[in-house]
């Protein structure tokens, strides 16, 4: 089983459309996947539809229990994907968390248990745009981290600034028992003004003092409409947009590029078998 953390400091940056979306194509390359909703504005938990309206259980039995109980978890309608949805709307977890002495390790311990780590090959979960101890603990809990980055100088400074940051915080010596992922930035929604290769090499020479431990992956991440539609339709982007003509990748293609990137064993693996993808291995 893998674990994934899409994390960034900002808030708009495309973290939940990009979870989503990444659990949907890996569902559908026939992975059992586990969304977490790590986020007290439950974006993720709406995004797909759910097999019970009202989710018994949730991110609060989680992260209070230190475990995932088999009521935590609801199916969503698509195959293979399942989700811990957030049911905390007046935000008391960050607070309950605070007081904690191992509010560092406790997601990723609870995630530990026999309900996931037996019944999923891959858990995806999405953080609050914010630093807090929920982002602290959804960051410790992963064993890879995922960062959508905007092509501009602002928002790679931010990224420095704030998700680098966070990185250093939580790096050894801040005592709260676990070491960050490795993180993988992805350019995200960048429109064709933007020379996404000169903005990532930037990233890259700015993240050279991290030795290896930061990336940035081949795959960007266009700015289109097919990904804001296929939230208003409640499904997963590549599904929305199997095809498209014109120089922008379809959301298909893209999102098969950067699951093969995260996770290499999947690597010319497609949802549906007989369609070519640019730039395929
Ligand atoms: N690739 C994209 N192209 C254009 N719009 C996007 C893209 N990805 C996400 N969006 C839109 O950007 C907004 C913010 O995305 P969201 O995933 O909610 O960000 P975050 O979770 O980081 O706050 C949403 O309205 C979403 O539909
Ligand atoms: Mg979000």
């Amino acid at each position: 089983m893998i674990k994934f953390t899409v994390t960034s400091t900002k808030g708009g940056v495309g973290k939940t459309t990009l979870t989503a979306n990444l659990g949907g194509l890996l569902a559908d390359l026939g992975l059992r996947v586990l969304l977490v909703d790590a986020d007290v504005q439950p974006s993720l938990s709406k995004y797909f539809p759910l097999a019970a309206l009202r989710p018994d259980a949730g991110l609060t039995e989680v992260i209070v229990r230190g475990e995932v109980t088999p009521a935590c978890i609801t199916p969503t309608l698509y195959r293979n994907l399942d989700i811990v949805v957030s049911d905390d709307p007046e935000g008391r977890l960050p607070h309950w968390l605070l007081n904690r002495i191992d509010r560092g390790v406790r997601l990723r311990m609870a995630l530990q248990t026999p309900a996931v780590v037996d019944a999923y090959d891959c858990v995806l979960i999405d953080t609050p745009g914010a630093v807090g101890p929920l982002q602290d603990a959804a960051v410790l809990a992963a064993d890879g981290l995922i960062s959508p980055i905007t092509p501009e100088i602002l928002s790679a400074r931010e990224f420095r600034d704030g998700t680098m940051e966070l990185l250093e915080r939580l790096a050894p010596g801040a005592a709260l028992g676990a070491m960050p992922a490795p993180l993988k930035a992805v350019i995200y929604r960048q429109d064709r003004t933007v020379d996404a290769r000169m903005i990532a090499c930037g990233i890259r020479e700015d993240l050279a003092r991290w030795d290896g431990r930061v990336s940035v992956l081949d795959t960007a991440v266009p700015h289109a409409k097919a990904y804001k539609e296929a939230a208003t339709s409640r499904m997963p982007v590549h599904r929305h947009e199997p095809r498209r003509d014109g120089v922008t990748p379809s959301a298909y293609t893209v999102m098969h590029l950067l699951a093969w990137e995260l996770i290499p064993s999947l690597q010319g693996i497609l949802v549906d078998g007989d369609r070519d993808i640019a730039g395929a291995a």
